[in-house]
């Protein structure tokens, strides 16, 4: 049997709710909804979801998974985006896109991950 979570996705103001299979990965969720987790020039340029230019960064604003791949932890610990190529859909979760990025978008203090 399918598992289903909801996923929330906030652009400014706007909330969209989806419903994601469990194991979905969180980039290729947004892309396929039309979504994007890059900034405008970095929707051509990007590692295609191989964890390597951390362009698709995204906050996570409920249900944040612990970082497992390298590049992710780095971001995480110092309170950059997270990855959302190395993000594994397994519960509930919402997630804001940064629409005022550049490239990668910068760090917030009070969003660094501690386990
Ligand atoms: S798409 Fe390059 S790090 Fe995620």
């Amino acid at each position: 049997m399918d598992i289903y979570h909801d996923l929330t996705v906030i652009v400014d103001e706007k909330t969209t709710v989806l419903q994601v299979l469990e194991g979905s990965n969180l980039r290729r969720v947004l892309l396929d909804h039309g979504f994007s987790p890059y900034a405008a020039f970095t929707t051509r340029l990007n590692c295609g979801g191989r964890g390597l230019c951390a362009t698709c960064g995204v906050w996570i604003e409920q249900g944040t998974p612990a970082p497992e791949h390298w590049h992710d932890q780095i971001g995480a610990y110092f309170g950059y985006p997270r990855l959302s190529c190395q993000i594994v859909v397994n519960g509930p979760m919402t997630v804001r896109l940064l629409t005022d990025k550049r490239i990668w978008g910068g760090p917030q203090r009070d969003r660094r991950w501690r386990s």
